[in-house]
């Protein structure tokens, strides 16, 4: 795989900022190509929202490829759903540098209130979105529903649990990472994938093309919008940082070939989500390098929530102690590995750590209620192993313990309101409480965490009897569920919050109910889970 990375570079820097809002004629809008098939395929999204912004997406998609290399799209932001009362509108070029995808930044909008978006390319308009703005950074606000939801593998399921998810009067869904999987199938799937490995850019932009083609992911992308970080499928099953994993290697590949592949692999993601331009032309000067697409951040949800979005998987250290010396992710018996409680392995990267403790800082004390950290994996420590011997999965926070201490530590020195972590990537429920000090455990509860089940995505499947033995020897943990796929819902009020896990009763079945797995609250300035 060879790239001109420099030129590529420039190339993607003068489409990403061509791809952002153009104010043309009304003229230049009516000379569109004529199409032989709708353009709008894969759906309408949008996301990264603030009290005044949002970005809104689409991706023009046919059949047959596009003759032109630049295509204005327009695109209307309305009160209401007949958009009668329209309150923005103008046009965004959807380049072929950019597979033809459309990032629009709407700005100048009213706080916390709900619009609805759509784009139109000559005779053709697209799907309806709904998306909504955040209150104002110091506004009083009474709720937040906020969902969270990971690992959405096409071809063990179906994506039924966004078309529950609907129903649940979400502000906003965090979505914490593998969107996509590379891989070429699975035994005993449930739909097909196309394609092989994925492996370049094209096959990249045929996954995410394949996912965004089914009706309930799209629908739930029109219902509100998302906040999205990724994991290790966005590019390869248990990479870490610069480091590749050890399943579907580029036959033969260098590290370079490796960083090639990670920013195709990026490149994709942006264009196929609703994120800020800025995202990928701030990160595209160390691309190549293996330094960042910028995609952790922070926002706030009025005097309520102060939401952090973070990326584990891009600036981490390789995983500590893997069998065999493979690359990749396995357990690991600390007692037999010595690197892996050393202080200067990172799960975030130096940047990002001190990127995040001064936003603690600044914020930690402030006059908001929840602090919440969408991030991938399981923070809290699960020692799969029974009596005073440990085996700890080397792939979460689990395998970097320095860094989860210096996080907590974080918490506890800048004293952050009711920190409430966020997490995914086990494809299995577990709710627990954010010790100070995993080591320690009668150390003091900081905080609360619900780890999120996959979408769809198969998981171990432990019996009760294991799962029983599990929270024995784990007692932070208050609850683990290795069966239910689905998703979470969080509602935040000033004196509250109350967590509703949700599962579906068979991902195999397009037409599946949902129900109720159990569900939680925690009492603002108490950092203790009552099961409802
Ligand atoms: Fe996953």
């Amino acid at each position: 795989m060879s790239l001109d990375l420099s030129n590529r570079r420039q190339l993607l820097q003068q489409a990403a900022a061509c791809a952002t809002t153009l104010w043309l004629p009304r003229s230049a809008w009516s000379q569109a190509p004529r199409l032989k098939t709708y353009p709008f395929a894969l759906g309408v999204a949008s996301g990264s929202p603030t009290h005044d912004a949002v970005v809104l997406w689409t991706r023009l998609h046919t059949t047959e490829p596009f003759r032109d290399d630049a295509v204005t799209v327009h695109w209307e932001v309305a009160h209401d759903e007949q958009f009668k009362r329209i309150v923005q509108e103008g046009q965004a070029q959807a380049v072929r540098e950019l597979a033809h995808s459309v990032h629009v930044e709407v700005q100048g909008l009213e706080p916390d209130r709900w619009y609805f978006y759509r784009f139109m390319l000559g005779e053709a308009v697209s799907a309806t979105g709904r998306t909504r703005t955040f209150p104002l950074p110091q506004a009083r606000t009474d709720r937040l529903r906020l969902g969270y939801a990971s690992c959405q593998r096409w071809e063990h399921g179906f994506f039924s649990a966004y078309r529950h998810m609907r129903d649940e009067s979400l502000d906003v869904l965090m979505f914490l990472g593998d969107y996509i999987y590379e891989y070429p199938g699975a035994l005993n799937a449930v739909r097909k994938t196309t394609g092989g490995w994925v492996l370049t850019l094209d096959d990249y932009r045929q996954r995410y093309a394949l996912y965004k083609s089914d009706a309930d992911l799209q629908a739930m992308h029109a219902t509100c919008p998302w906040l999205v970080t990724w994991d290790d499928h966005e590019v390869q099953n248990d990479y870490a940082g610069v480091h590749e994993g050890h399943s579907g290697n580029l036959p033969g590949g260098t590290v370079a070939d490796f960083l090639a592949r990670r920013a195709a692999a990026y490149q994709a993601h942006y264009e196929h989500m609703p994120l800020r331009s800025s995202v990928l032309t701030q990160g595209l000067t160390g691309l190549a390098r293996g330094a960042e697409m910028r995609i952790y951040g922070a926002v706030r949800y009025g005097q309520l929530a102060n939401l952090i979005l973070l990326d584990d998987r891009q600036y981490r250290d390789a995983q500590a102690c893997t069998p065999q010396g493979r690359p990749g992710s396995g357990s690991l018996d600390p007692a037999t590995c010595p690197t892996w409680n050393d202080a200067s392995r990172t799960l975030l990267g130096k940047g990002q750590e001190q990127w995040l403790d001064e936003t603690l800082a600044q914020w930690g004390q402030g006059r908001h209620q929840w602090t919440v950290l969408g991030q991938q994996t399981a923070f809290g420590q699960r020692d799969f192993r029974p009596g005073p011997q440990q085996f700890f999965w080397n792939d979460g926070w689990d395998g970097y313990p320095a860094a989860r201490q210096r996080l907590t530590q974080s918490l506890q020195r800048h004293r952050v309101v009711n920190p409430v972590v966020l997490g995914g990537d086990v494809h299995e429920n577990w709710v627990g409480h954010v010790l100070a000090d995993y080591a320690q455990p009668t150390s003091a509860r900081v905080g609360v965490e619900f780890c999120g089940t996959s979408i769809t995505s198969r998981s171990g499947g432990a019996s009760a009897e294991k799962v029983a033995q599990w929270l024995a020897d784990n007692p932070h943990f208050v609850l683990a569920d290795t069966q239910s796929k689905g998703y979470g819902v969080v509602e935040f009020t000033p004196a509250q919050l109350t967590a509703t896990l949700r599962g579906v009763d068979d991902v195999t079945r397009p037409d599946t109910q949902v129900s109720t797995l159990a569900r939680f609250a925690v009492q603002a300035g108490r950092p203790v889970l009552e099961r409802l």
